[in-house]
């Protein structure tokens, strides 16, 4: 049992492929694409059909049992760095991928594989569940005006999500959590995301501007601040959509708990601080143009922007560990 009424991935066995949901086409569609291409799946993964930390680490777990089943000759020089060049940022995917050459290194047969992938991703939920359920706790203490960022919810996170597990345990017990969204510029994960997550579950949310949380904060109106994590360095540093250190900043400056839930996949013991994690810059299309549904219902896509003009776009920002009230992880809470 989970949160949501499927996974954000997951083994298709009729077919014999992946299946994921186009998260591209949110809110205004709910589709599911199936393939059994191992190239599409990294594909999916680069052009973010699918993303979020877990869930993009979940997809290259399964990407991967298909490339062992379909083109096993290419395993380890081919599908292996291939999976790993998708995207720099979130560490699950590297943990993913290890944990599948590992499986691979056995000469296992292709139902070990798609077990191993299975597992991986089985244990993301299992993990996000956990969180939840500690982060509910901290949450039910008179906090429940949420204020969360980008999308840490079920599609980002096979199951439950991260940040949301916390919401979706309190609103099972029966309480009635509110939930500032805010939009994520540039790429509106929470706006298109989060926002219709919480709807679907009747949880009662209002998406703002990136620019009006300090501000919130600031009139008393945030209780707490749960975002998720792509990066968790060994000295507790956080790197998250960008947006969140910016939070974290206004937190401090006006005692504003803010917590980061995060499954172990997103510990990276090898990357000694916050320095030391690579921050994906990304296309300044995401700035300069947006697509939406018009008026009569039709995608458009359209610039923003005057011509000529370019624009600057980092993915994720680091969050100091001391900027941070906790990290609550499946196997506990982590505090500066
Ligand atoms: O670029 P994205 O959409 O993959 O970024 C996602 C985030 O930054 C999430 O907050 C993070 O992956 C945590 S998901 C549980």
């Amino acid at each position: 049992m989970g949160a949501s009424v499927c996974r954000a991935v997951n083994w298709h066995a009729q077919s014999g492929g992946v299946q994921w949901v186009e998260q591209r086409l949110l809110p205004h569609r709910f589709e599911q694409v199936v393939s059994l291409n191992p190239e599409d799946v990294a594909v999916a993964i680069e052009s973010m059909q699918v993303r979020g930390a877990p869930t993009i680490g979940a997809t290259a777990a399964y990407g991967l049992a298909l490339a062992w089943k379909e083109d096993r000759d290419r395993f380890f020089d081919f599908w292996l760095p291939r999976f790993r060049a998708t995207r720099p940022t979130a560490v699950n995917l590297f943990h993913a991928c290890d944990a599948m050459q590992r499986c691979g290194e056995g000469d296992p047969s292709s139902a070990e594989m798609i077990e191993a992938a299975e597992a991986y991703a089985d244990a993301e939920v299992s993990a996000n569940r956990a969180i939840g359920a500690c982060l509910a706790e901290s949450l039910a203490v008179g906090q429940r005006r949420i204020l969360t960022h980008c999308n840490a919810g079920w599609l980002a996170a096979v199951d439950w999500g991260t940040a949301t597990s916390g919401i979706y345990h309190l609103a099972h017990a029966g309480e009635k959590p509110f939930v500032w969204v805010d939009e994520t510029r540039p790429r509106l994960q929470g706006a298109r995301l989060t926002a219709w997550e919480l709807n679907q579950e009747g949880i009662d949310c209002r998406i703002q501007a990136d620019g009006a949380s300090a501000w919130m904060m600031a009139q008393g109106k945030v209780d707490a601040i749960v975002v998720g994590a792509d990066r968790i360095a060994a000295n507790g540093d956080v790197a998250n959509k960008i947006g969140t250190y910016a939070l974290s900043l206004a937190a401090r400056e006006h005692g504003v708990p803010m917590y980061v839930a995060a499954p172990s996949s997103t510990f990276d013991p090898a990357c000694p601080s916050g320095s030391d994690i690579p921050i994906e810059e990304r296309d300044d299309g995401e700035v300069l143009e947006m697509d939406g549904l018009d008026q009569d219902g039709l995608f458009r896509h359209i610039r923003i922007a005057a011509a000529g003009v370019s624009a600057n776009n980092p993915a994720f920002d680091v969050t100091p560990f001391a900027n941070i009230t906790a990290i609550v992880n499946e196997s506990g809470v982590w505090k500066p």
